[in-house]
């Protein structure tokens, strides 16, 4: 019998409490007791840590956000908050940890690993910007959200014949946009992984125009550009009224649609069953329309490719 830790960590995801309430679960049926670390590596160098049972994961798998908590930290990348770390899984008695997050969260797992725990990562991220799993738990929900939004939006641009600018999430990956924009119809993405023009979009906006287009939707991944400034060089070149809409962490609450509800119990009842049989460093992944076991070391050196294919759809279908 093992005793396993859980903690969620980074940015919250819609799905984690689905995964966690799959990893208890199969937990317990397998025999293991399973124990829930609150507020991240926070929680764990502080020892805020309760024993989950059965009917505390009840009710929870619609539900978005982390019902563990999570936070970003800082206390645990100094060598002094992983040895209190240590010491508290030592006093718990947990052999096993399962992280749930992104790649940030995913490097903790390591550095836990490296003191002799079994570590196992679960990707929870709205961004898809780990390379080793075609999708993370959290990211076809934050999708939706955006094509909710985009519709609404495109609603009034339309009435009022203007371009608008929203901003989304995803740091360096351009998915979120790149999804969102080909589900929402979205006129123009602007995406890390790929050339910034201001004339394409602004001969897009004219072609549009001319051919009595009433909006334009513009997405735009965070960080790349300043959105206002963007808009009054495109209001500028088209006389085109265009307006900016930050979506922010709208993004990322939630109750988690159905495919991320299936997800997190596959991937949170095979990463339990991986735990099981592996040592070591762990992650589970999606890959090739499976959950799969990989190497974590291996996982965080998978480079996130970026797909032309879906962009140049992307680009024929908003012409
Ligand atoms: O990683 C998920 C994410 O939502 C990013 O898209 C965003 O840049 C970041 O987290 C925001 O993080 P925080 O909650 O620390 O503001």
């Amino acid at each position: 019998m093992s005793r396993i830790g859980i903690l969620t960590s980074g940015g919250d995801s819609p799905g984690m409490n689905a995964a966690i309430r799959s990893i208890v679960r199969t937990a317990i049926y397998c025999g293991h007791e399973a124990l829930g670390i609150y507020s991240g590596y926070q929680g764990l160098v502080d020892d805020e840590i309760r024993v989950l049972g059965l009917s505390s994961v009840a009710d929870i798998i619609h539900r978005g956000g982390t019902i563990l908590g999570t936070s970003r930290c800082p206390a645990f990348e100094k060598e002094e908050g992983r040895k209190k770390a240590l010491k508290v899984l030592d006093y718990h008695g947990i052999d096993k940890v399962i992280v749930l997050g992104g790649d940030g969260s995913f490097k903790g797992a390591l550095a836990l690993a490296g003191e002799g725990v079994d570590v196992l990562g679960i990707p929870c991220t709205i961004d898809n910007d780990l390379g080793y799993t075609d999708y993370t738990i959290g990211f076809f929900t934050a999708v939706e959200t955006i094509t909710e939004a985009i519709g609404r939006i495109r609603d009034t641009s339309s009435s009022h014949e203007r371009g608008h600018i929203i901003e989304v999430m995803g740091r360096t990956c351009g998915d979120l946009a790149l999804y969102a924009g080909i589900s929402g119809g979205a006129e123009s993405i602007l995406v890390p992984e790929e050339e910034f023009s201001l004339d394409r979009i602004v001969q897009k906006i004219l072609r549009g125009k001319n051919r009595g287009k009433r909006h334009h939707i513009i997405l735009l991944t965070e960080g790349l550009k300043d959105p206002y400034k963007l808009a009054n060089e495109i209001q500028n070149q088209t006389d085109v009224e265009t307006k900016v809409t930050i979506l922010g962490y709208v993004q990322r609450g939630g109750s988690p649609n159905i495919s991320d509800r299936i997800m997190a119990t596959n991937l949170g009842a095979q990463g339990v069953l991986a735990l099981e049989k592996g040592r070591g460093a762990l992650a589970m992944g999606f890959k090739n329309n499976r959950a799969q076991v990989f190497n974590l070391e291996e996982a965080l050196e998978v480079k996130k490719t970026f797909s032309k294919t879906l962009y140049q759809e992307l680009e024929m279908v908003s012409i």
